[in-house]
């Protein structure tokens, strides 16, 4: 366990970035299995973990997977990513009590963008970058990846070392105006 004060969170939510463009350098396997790790500590309703999680390292693999993420001729940066890791969504067990009055599936959405967002900010710490896919040709993927044709898709997360090293200015809402304390 880190000592408290030893590692600033926030410095790793600032530093992340959605990245458009990444290197030749390949990335390491045991990268990727730290930023699914990160994800299977992530928090969850019921501790439901309704996700599970495809790892794509393989070159030919990723470069195929890499042209599905290019639908309505978006995201062409595509072409220079590494690795994917495409989360799905499991049929979540709610407590008894939950689940009287809400769908098993109620807040899995939730769960998995909770999941997603920390194996991007894993891929930060481990000097990583990610993009957050949101357009891309899901049977293509379900194809490729022999995922059935009704599952649900959680999060598609490009991977890569940056070409790069800037960090861009964030772009956000002013803090006053999201934010109410009582
Ligand atoms: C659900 C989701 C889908 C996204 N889809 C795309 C996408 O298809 N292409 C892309 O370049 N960025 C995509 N993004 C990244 C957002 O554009 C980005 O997070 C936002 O502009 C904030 O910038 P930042 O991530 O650099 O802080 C997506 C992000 C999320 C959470």
């Amino acid at each position: 366990m880190e000592e408290a004060g030893t590692v600033d969170f926030l410095d790793i939510c600032k530093l992340r970035q959605s990245c458009r463009n990444f290197s030749d350098r390949p990335v390491e396997h045991d990268k990727l299995v730290k930023c699914v790790e990160a994800g299977h500590f992530s928090h969850s309703a019921c501790n439901a973990q309704p996700w599970s999680f495809i790892v794509v390292e393989n070159p030919e693999l990723v470069s195929e997977i890499a042209k599905c993420g290019q639908q309505l001729k978006q995201n062409a940066f595509l072409r220079t990513a590494k690795a994917f890791i495409v989360i799905l969504e499991e049929h979540a067990v709610l407590s008894p009590v939950i689940s009287c009055f809400l769908d098993s599936q109620y807040y899995a959405k939730g769960d998995l963008g909770a999941a997603a967002a920390y194996v991007c900010l894993e891929a930060t710490t481990q000097g990583l970058g990610s993009c957050h896919i949101g357009v891309y040709d899901r049977a293509g993927i379900c194809e490729l990846l022999n995922i059935p044709a009704e599952k649900q898709f959680g999060a598609v997360i490009a991977l890569g070392y940056p070409a790069s090293d800037v960090i861009r200015s964030k772009n956000r809402k002013p803090f006053d105006d999201i934010v109410r304390f009582v």
